[in-house]
């Protein structure tokens, strides 16, 4: 009987060992590796046929005699999508999708394939096709372009790739392949990276670009080993709050375009709805003046995004008063705190402190700190700031108000939503010309405290 070939993976990031051991050496991890079956295969995965058909065949050109005229990438007609990936989806590339479960990642692949006008072949191991088609009706009904397959082995997925011959390919997920020439079970780290590994070879050999879903683990990391982030040309993080309707996807790597652009999208009952225009919806529109209230004209990658915080100052009921923030860093909040109490006098020590980031994104621009402090004040004064003030500053340890990144920008986006005035620092470097928008500079925090009461 033939031995059969075993090695220990760390299940946390993939470095391989020959015998077991309780700490991996690479992550630190303890009790993280595992045993798993392999097997060393005489041919390994995609395998081009002799007739192939293949779009490309690679031979060594000149640099200046490459053609870049040729459409490289394919218009997947979702303005969000092309914008994070860079102008669209780059012919022979290896995308990854990761985000938290029931966060709506095939819900947007699901979407983009129906969307797009090639032959898209989606590849299901999660769903059955019912389900799929079910899906589909609630976001667009008619394609006559997309594919459903529901499989998981990849060799029986090659065999229909080649009798289909798609323009795209999408796998959901990476996680439930699993290949013959790897005896181990589906998801373990040596099936994800045999399957990767015969993905990618498809991929550059056809000049298809093939889509994956990556589960990722509870602390955020995309399952499966470290390696396969390396492996692929882009990977995309789908996020959001569940129980909020905005989702973010942003780049974490890409090979053909930058990683500050990010998309935003609406999770409605008809699938996820591109969002143009985000400062818009994430501003409540409101007649009353409230206090509490301030705007922040923050930056997510190179998008401006105009923020409301909310916060709630009250007297402590408790010996221990209390601080908590949601959407912006905790200890950041203390920090501002101690500043206010410190250098403009306010005496915060015996109060509850309660700050929310509306729309339940997470802000960590410094720029937010201005508007946090403005809507503390606001609310400790018990006091509304005018709903057409906004804010876009960093606050030192000392009370200084300091200058932001692209804060013209900033302006601008301010500008176009029809605010009246914008604070930012003295020392903010601003050439802009013809704005309507009054900039009000401010040098410390006892200049807002006088300008706002
Ligand atoms: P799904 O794409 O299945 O998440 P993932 O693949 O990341 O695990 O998203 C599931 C959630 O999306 C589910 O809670 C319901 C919601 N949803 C809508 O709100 N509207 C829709 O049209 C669809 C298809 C899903
Ligand atoms: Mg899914």
């Amino acid at each position: 009987m033939a031995k059969v070939k075993t090695a220990f993976f760390c299940q946390n990031c993939g470095a391989q060992y020959a015998k077991w051991q309780g700490q991996c050496n690479a992550c630190k991890a303890w009790n993280t590796i595992a045993e798993e079956l392999i097997e060393k295969p005489e041919k390994v995965g995609w395998k081009a046929t002799t007739n192939t058909t293949s779009k490309r065949v690679s031979k060594p050109l000149k640099i200046n005699e490459i053609d870049t005229t040729e459409d490289a990438r394919l218009n997947s007609l979702d303005a969000e999508f092309n914008r994070v990936l860079g102008g669209g989806v780059v012919l022979g590339s290896l995308t990854l999708l990761g985000g938290e479960p029931g966060i709506g990642k095939s819900t947007l692949l699901l979407q983009i394939s129906l969307k797009l006008p090639y032959k898209t072949l989606y590849v299901s191991g999660e769903e059955s096709q019912k389900q799929i088609k079910m899906r589909a009706e609630r976001i667009n009904p008619n394609n006559s372009n997309c594919y459903i397959l529901t499989e998981t082995k990849t060799q029986n997925i090659f065999k229909q790739i080649e009798a289909l011959q798609p323009d795209v390919v999408i796998i959901d997920s990476i996680q439930t392949l699993h290949s013959d020439y790897i005896e181990s079970s589906a998801g373990s780290i040596s099936q994800i990276k045999e399957c990767t590994t015969e993905l990618i070879k498809f991929a550059k050999e056809t000049a298809t670009p093939v889509i994956l879903i990556g589960h990722i683990t509870k602390d955020g990391h995309i399952a499966g080993p470290k390696i396969l982030e390396h492996m692929v040309d882009t990977v995309l993080q789908f996020e959001g709050d569940r129980n909020h309707v905005f989702r973010i996807l942003r780049a974490n790597k890409n090979r053909f375009g930058s990683t500050n652009e990010l998309g935003i999208y609406e999770m409605q009952g008809a699938g996820l709805r591109e969002v143009s225009n985000p400062s818009e919806i994430l501003i409540s529109k409101k007649d009353e003046d409230l206090s509490g209230n301030a705007i922040a004209a923050t930056l997510e990658g190179m998008r401006p995004l105009m923020i409301e915080v909310q916060a709630l100052v009250s007297t402590a009921v408790y010996g221990t008063p209390q601080r908590s923030a949601t959407g912006f860093n905790a200890k950041r909040l203390n920090m501002l705190l101690a500043v206010l109490e410190k250098r403009a006098g306010f005496r915060l020590g015996a109060k509850d402190v309660f700050l929310n980031i509306t729309g339940g994104i997470t802000v960590d621009d410094p720029a937010i700190d201005l508007a946090v402090i403005a809507a503390i004040l606001s609310s400790n004064e018990d006091e509304a700031l005018q709903n057409n003030f906004c804010f876009a500053a960093e606050v030192g340890l000392s009370g200084e108000i300091r200058p932001v990144q692209r804060v013209e920008q900033r302006i601008l986006e301010a500008e176009k939503l029809g605010f009246s005035t914008i604070f930012v620092s003295k020392y903010s470097k601003i050439s802009l010309k013809n704005t309507v928008i009054k900039i009000q500079y401010l040098s410390k925090i006892e200049d807002l405290v006088a300008l706002l009461y």
